[in-house]
C-alpha cells in the first residue's frame, strides 16, 4: 500500500568531481522496483544530478527553498518554481539542522511547506526531538507540535501526497540510531495524529526514519509497521552503502 521511499540527504558535501563519482556509483546500483529513491544534493549540484541520473530510477530533490513561490528580489534564496525548472521533484522542509543551527521557526517551515506544494513539488517535512527533550519525556509533544504547526495552518489535506521524516536530533550524524521500537512509537504517534483528522490521509502518509541509518540497521527499521523508508545522511554519500539501504526497503 504505502510505497517506501529512501532519500539521500547529501547536505553541504561534494564537489563536481565527487558528485560525478557518486552519480556513477548510484547508476550502477540494482534498486528494487517497488520503492522510490531520491537524492538531495547541494543546490550547486542539483542540475548535475538531474542530468546524470536522467533515465535512472533515482529522483532529485532540494534541501531547502524560499518561503515564497514567486521569483523575486530575495538574495541567495531559491524559489520553488526554480527548483521545478531545474528538475527537482522533492524538497526537504524543516530539517533539524535548519531549525536548530539556522533558527528556522515552525512558521517558516509551514510557509516553505506550502510553497513547495504550490509549485507541485513533494515536501519532505522533517520532525524530531533533541536529546534533552527525549530525556525530559517530551518527544511526542515536540514532534506533535511540529506536525500540528502544519496541520493547523494548512489542514490535514496538505499531508496528502506529502512525506514526513522523523529524525531524532540525537541520532543525526552521531552513529546513535533510534531502536526500531523507539522509532516505531513516534511514527505511530505521527500517523495517529493525522488520523485524528483524516484516516485516509494518515493511512497513505509515508513516514521516513532518519538518524544514522546504515545498511546494517536499515532492514530492521524498515520492517516496522509505520516506517515507510528512510532519510539517510552520511551513508548516502557512499553509493554501495546507499544502494544496500535501498535494497533493504524493497520487498
Ligand atoms: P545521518 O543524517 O544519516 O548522517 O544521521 C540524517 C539526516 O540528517 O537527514
Amino acid at each position: 500500500m504505502r510505497r517506501p521511499l529512501v532519500a539521500g540527504n547529501w547536505k553541504m558535501h561534494g564537489t563536481r568531481a565527487s558528485v560525478t563519482e557518486l552519480i556513477e556509483g548510484l547508476s550502477q546500483q540494482v534498486l528494487p522496483a517497488d520503492i522510490d529513491v531520491a537524492v538531495f544534493p547541494s543546490s550547486l549540484h542539483i542540475a548535475q544530478a538531474v542530468q546524470g541520473l536522467s533515465g535512472k530510477a533515482v529522483k532529485v530533490g532540494a534541501q531547502d527553498c524560499a518561503a515564497q513561490v514567486e521569483q523575486g528580489a530575495l538574495t541567495g534564496e531559491l524559489a520553488t518554481s526554480q527548483l521545478v525548472d531545474v528538475g527537482c521533484e522533492f524538497v526537504l522542509v524543516g530539517h533539524s539542522e535548519r531549525r536548530l543551527i539556522l533558527g528556522e521557526s515552525d512558521e517558516a517551515v509551514v510557509r516553505k511547506f506550502a510553497a513547495v506544494q504550490a509549485a507541485g513539488l513533494i515536501p519532505v517535512l522533517c520532525l524530531g526531538e533533541t536529546r534533552e527533550q527525549r530525556e525530559a519525556n517530551t518527544t511526542l509533544d515536540v514532534v506533535g507540535g511540529q506536525l500540528a504547526a502544519v496541520i493547523d495552518a494548512l489542514g490535514v489535506e496538505s499531508l496528502s501526497g506529502a512525506v514526513v521524516a522523523y529524525e531524532p536530533v540525537w541520532a543525526i550524524g552521531t552513529g546513535l540510531t533510534a531502536t526500531p521500537e523507539q522509532a516505531q512509537e513516534v511514527h505511530a504517534a505521527i500517523r495517529a495524529q493525522a488520523a485524528h483528522f483524516d484516516a485516509g490521509v494518515a493511512a497513505g502518509l509515508r513516514i521516513l526514519y532518519g538518524g544514522s541509518v546504515k545498511a546494517a540497521s536499515a532492514a530492521e527499521l524498515f520492517g516496522m509497521q509505520d516506517i515507510d523508508g528512510g532519510l539517510v545522511g552520511g551513508a548516502s554519500l557512499n553509493a554501495d552503502e546507499f544502494g544496500a539501504i535501498c535494497r533493504a526497503a524493497g520487498n
